[in-house]
């Protein structure tokens, strides 16, 4: 019985975490991307426009939960001043331009 409850729980909050990351909407993310300069940063350290970063074979990001957490940290290093649900449109660009997670 307490498995039981531990499980649907599990399911219930990753119901949460995929949930929010849908929510994303992708052309508003797109342009949230185009309009600060993520890219400067990343050219820095990989070369061409940078985005190289995001589809190398040693890549950090390995997950959704990843993605949303290195947006978070890259969001906050160039002070975008995003709100949460930015955060979510810019990870559902991301994630349908370069990342592909279910
Ligand atoms: C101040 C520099 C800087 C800026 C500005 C910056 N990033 Fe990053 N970004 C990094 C660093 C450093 C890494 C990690 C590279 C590594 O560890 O190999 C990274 C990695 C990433 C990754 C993961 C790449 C991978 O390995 O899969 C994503 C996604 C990302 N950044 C998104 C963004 C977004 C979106 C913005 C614009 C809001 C942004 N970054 C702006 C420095 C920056």
């Amino acid at each position: 019985m307490k498995a039981r409850i531990g499980i649907v729980l599990l399911a219930g909050l990753s119901g949460l975490l995929v949930g929010s990351a849908r929510a994303g909407d992708v052309a508003a993310g797109e342009k949230l991307v185009a309009d600060k300069d993520c890219a400067a940063c990343h050219q820095r350290l990989i070369g061409g426009d940078g985005s190289r970063l995001y589809t190398r074979p040693d890549r950090k990001v390995t997950s959704l939960a990843k993605l949303a957490a290195q947006v978070s940290f890259c969001s906050t290093q160039l002070k975008t001043g995003w709100f949460p649900e930015e955060e979510d449109d810019v990870v559902a660009w991301l994630n349908h331009r370069y990342y592909h997670f279910k």
